[in-house]
């Protein structure tokens, strides 16, 4: 088919380079003219797994190409995603929904023959019926709307667009719903993934109701931390054992600084504003509740590093301050709890360098207030005090880290706020590691 993706950030990118992959004819619309040049030559504007792969697959051939003109799209494309952000409103009121209705309305008119929209991007509830007024408002009768939500993990975006757990499509017509399984058939065909039809107003619920769920398992778990915390009793093993319980799971189970990123935070308050304008009060409890457990984690974490450092306070200590992005496998730093610990760390008094294996241009450019390190190394000298922030692999477990740092730093204490270390590797190497909801470890006199 011939498609297009409007918007081509950290959804949209991703999704042209998967639809190219899946035999798609690809055009894919950014507005920011940096990112568009950036994805004109064959690269990612960020770090995603495989992006840049099929980027160097697809652009040289021309299955694949970007641009900023919307007009080019309109007449080249049968079926148009739109990947636009919706950005928290600035008063935290629900979304800010102009990229949507902007990209619709800009569209609508420029469509000369039958076509499908989809849209991808997260709206809240009684979106999709304004969505589907300026449709028939501006564009030629024989344009179908459908909302299909996107699941997809930062850091497996590729992979998840092309291996998904399900597809939904909310559908107002046959002819939307023939569309949909025509551009998903390569992955549909393999017989293992369910499309699931509905109205529109269920798929707009389904992703919500999905991002809520997800931030209150983080949520719970950490929560679970906090009681360990005072219990003496060790999170890590709890999280393990509730978890071997299928009804449970143990996906999303690690206990940390919380969630972050440009989807999780936005997504749940804008919900919780929507739920409180039509009055799901329960459901709105439990989602503050949600939100207020995860912004106590920072405090938690400065408190850990205050106690790792013995109480005297922060001011001056010189921390090695492992992580930037909000996750590991992303160079996202939007909504970081690693730079929210890093910046209340940084007003308790200390001094945090901050090294990421990936997010340092992004870090830089959106935090310049931080100091960076452009290695590891340059990082861990003559350190304090380690904070490991982000849980990359290459900061976790069958690592040399634990001897390698031992070398450079000034004291052995680790703070590790992602529970991503196996503490006995640390203390091996004569190391004391705190972990939120856990035992302090330390080496035997
Ligand atoms: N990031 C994720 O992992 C993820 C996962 C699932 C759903 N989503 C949802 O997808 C949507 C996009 O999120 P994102 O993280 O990709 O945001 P983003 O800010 O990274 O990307 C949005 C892009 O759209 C471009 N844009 C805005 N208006 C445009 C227009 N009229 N024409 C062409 N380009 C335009 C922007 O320049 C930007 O590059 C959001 O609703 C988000 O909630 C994101």
């Amino acid at each position: 088919m011939r498609i297009s993706v409007i918007g081509c950030g950290h959804l949209g990118a991703p999704h042209a380079a998967a639809m190219a992959e899946l035999g798609h004819e690809v055009i894919g619309v950014e507005l920011n003219p940096a990112t568009c040049r950036v994805l004109q030559s064959g690269r990612g504007p960020f770090f995603e797994k495989g992006l840049d792969d099929l980027l160097q697959k697809y652009v040289p051939t021309g299955r694949l190409r970007f641009t900023g003109d919307l007009m080019e799209a309109a007449e080249f494309a049968d079926l148009h995603f739109i990947a636009v952000g919706t950005p928290l409103r600035e008063d935290g009121r629900g979304y800010d929904m102009e990229q949507v209705f902007g990209a619709v309305s800009a569209l609508a008119p420029l469509l000369t023959r039958p076509c499908t929209i989809v849209g991808k991007s997260t709206v809240t509830v009684g979106t999709v019926a304004r969505v589907q007024e300026i449709i028939a408002d501006r564009a030629v009768d024989g344009v179908d709307l459908v909302w299909n939500p996107e699941f997809l993990r930062e850091g497996h975006a590729v992979e998840d667009t092309l291996h998904p757990d399900r597809i939904v499509a909310g559908v107002s017509s046959a002819e939307a719903q023939k569309a949909i399984e025509a551009v998903y058939a390569p992955i549909l065909g393999r017989g293992d993934v369910e499309l699931i039809v509905t109205e529109p107003a269920t798929a707009e619920v389904i992703k919500s109701a999905a991002n809520s769920f997800l931030a209150t398992k983080i949520s719970f778990i950490n929560a679970m931390a906090e009681v360990c915390a005072l219990a003496g009793a060790d999170v890590k093993t709890v999280a393990h054992a509730i978890g071997v319980d299928h009804r449970i799971g143990h996906a999303g189970m690690r206990p940390g600084i919380g969630y972050g990123g440009g989807c999780l935070p936005k997504d749940l308050r804008a919900f919780t504003h929507r739920l409180d304008e039509i009055g799901a009060t329960n459901a709105v409890a439990l989602l503050q509740a949600v939100e207020g457990v995860n912004r106590g984690r920072v405090d938690a974490a400065v408190e850990l590093v205050k106690e790792a450092v013995g109480g005297s306070g922060l001011a001056g200590v010189r921390i090695a301050f492992l992580g930037a992005a909000f996750k590991a496998g992303t160079s996202d730093v939007r909504n970081s709890p690693a730079l929210e610990l890093a910046r209340r760390l940084v007003q308790a008094g200390a001094r945090p360098v901050v090294h990421d294996p990936e997010a340092m241009e992004t870090a830089r450019r959106l935090h310049p207030e931080h100091t960076y390190a452009d290695t590891l190394a340059e990082a861990l000298d003559g350190a304090d005090v380690t904070v490991l922030a982000t849980e990359w692999p290459q900061f976790g477990e069958d690592t040399e880290l634990p001897a390698s740092a031992a070398r450079t730093v000034a004291a052995r204490r680790l703070v590790d706020v992602r529970t991503c270390v196996d503490p006995r590797d640390w203390v091996t190497a004569g190391w004391t590691v705190w972990q939120l909801g856990r035992p302090v470890r330390s080496p035997q006199p």
